[in-house]
């Protein structure tokens, strides 16, 4: 594999296009107009400056790499030689089809033809194509360049061949994959956030907490690397809110889409790309008092993370070595849902999720049948050396 192309210059496509290049392969990055070209190449600079300021690459590899990609606006022209595509336009089902058909017409027999979508049907955009064998999940995590997870989701009619060939690659580009085996909506990952989002979400609407109390107690007591709503805002909300419109369809009342986030998106207010979201983000990364942690319930940030973990452990989506691996990797917290029930206790979890459920009577606190089974078995977790996994 020398050559690929990154369809979609934006925040993801940018950072995915320039792990390419630092790889040693030559990529064009391709978007419908110069302007988003050329910001997408000032911030691959950016990035490669910071590296070397870190130490990680020689000022020498850094230039390499930046002459390495090329940008183009013509996609025929960009694709006609490459060996592989990574899809990186908006979330919107109808544009990626349009995308793939015409992805499929000027690629190469031999070339695969991955998206990056967060959550929509792999299968789908792949029957857009007369190749759906070559047409493969690769799901990067922002920012790609410095999150170590890429999902891989085999669609339906994905070959083995072809997943076998992506893992390779994203373990080339420096990365470790989590394979997805269905193609399930919101894959791994963006299950467990959304979970962890919705809640928060609708706390704050029910005037329970405030945003910067849910957001200090998930960074200071739970210690991930940030905040629910900061995280949101930090991936866009536009993004935030496509994804969780789909996963509201595919999972009904479970993953309801919480008013607050809609509202923001209606007023255009995208989060740091466009300086408002939950925070202002014109004056800097928003500032989260150490004072507030505490104020909101941890243990419920982490039932409604569980609770989804254990959803897909019992509909055969991932094990739970996988599930951990991928929410350590693509979101950077210290444990993943399964180590983290085994070390809470399961009894202690499914607890926590009645009482939530029986205040508020809403299903994202539905307990996932998994979790009785495993109370009824005795299986707690480390305490009875059986939970999500086996202790001697
Ligand atoms: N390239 C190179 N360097 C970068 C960079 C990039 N793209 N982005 C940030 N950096 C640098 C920063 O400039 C900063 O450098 P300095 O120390 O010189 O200032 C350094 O990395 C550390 O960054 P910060 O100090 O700003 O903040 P941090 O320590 O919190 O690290 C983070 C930033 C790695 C993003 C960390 O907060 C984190 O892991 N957050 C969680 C992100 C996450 O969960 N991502 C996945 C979301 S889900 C998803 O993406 C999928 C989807 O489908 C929506």
């Amino acid at each position: 594999m020398k050559k690929a192309a990154v369809i979609g210059a934006g925040m993801m496509g940018h950072g995915i296009a320039q792990l390419f290049a630092m790889a040693g392969l030559d990529v064009v990055l391709v978007d419908v107009n110069e302007e988003i070209l050329d910001k997408a190449l000032k911030e691959i600079n950016w990035s490669l400056g910071k590296l070397v300021e870190k130490g990680k690459l020689t000022d020498e590899n850094a230039k390499k790499t930046f002459l390495r990609v090329k940008a183009t606006t013509n996609l025929e022209d960009a694709c006609k030689d490459v060996d592989f595509v990574v899809e990186a336009v908006p979330e919107n089902l109808e544009l990626k089809k349009q995308v793939f058909s015409r992805l499929d017409k000027a690629s190469p027999n031999h070339t695969i033809l991955a998206t990056n979508t967060s959550s929509l049907s792999i299968t789908e955009i792949a029957n857009a194509t007369q190749r759906p064998e070559k047409v493969v999940g690769m799901h990067f995590f922002n920012p790609p360049v410095l999150m170590p997870l890429v999902e891989v989701v085999k669609g339906e009619k994905t070959s083995d061949e072809t997943v076998e060939t992506t893992i390779n690659l994203a373990k080339r580009l420096g990365k470790t994959p989590a394979l997805v085996k269905k193609d399930v909506r919101g894959f791994i990952v963006n299950r467990i956030l959304v979970s962890m989002f919705t809640d928060a979400c609708h706390a704050v609407r029910r005037g329970e907490a405030t945003m910067e109390m849910v957001d200090a107690t998930i960074k200071y007591k739970a210690g991930l690397p940030m905040g629910a709503f900061e995280l949101a805002d930090y991936l866009g909300l536009d993004i935030v809110y496509s994804v969780s419109k789909v996963m509201e369809e595919a999972y009904g009342e479970r993953a309801k889409v919480c008013p607050l986030l809609e509202q923001l998106v209606k007023e255009g207010k995208f989060g740091q790309k466009s300086g408002k979201g939950f925070y202002d983000w014109t004056v800097g990364r928003p500032r989260i008092p150490f004072k507030l942690a505490g104020k909101y319930d941890v243990e419920r940030v982490y039932a409604v993370s569980i609770n989804e973990a254990a959803w897909m452990v019992y509909e055969d989506v991932a094990d739970p070595q996988n599930i951990d691996t991928a929410v350590k990797l693509g979101t950077a917290w210290a444990q993943g849902p399964c180590e983290l029930a085994d070390n809470l206790g399961i009894d202690n979890v499914l607890a926590k999720l009645k009482e939530l459920y029986n205040k508020y009577g809403e299903e994202v606190y539905k307990s996932c049948p998994l979790l009785e089974e495993y109370v009824g078995k005795g299986w707690l977790g480390k305490k009875t050396k059986r939970g999500f996994y086996t202790y001697e």
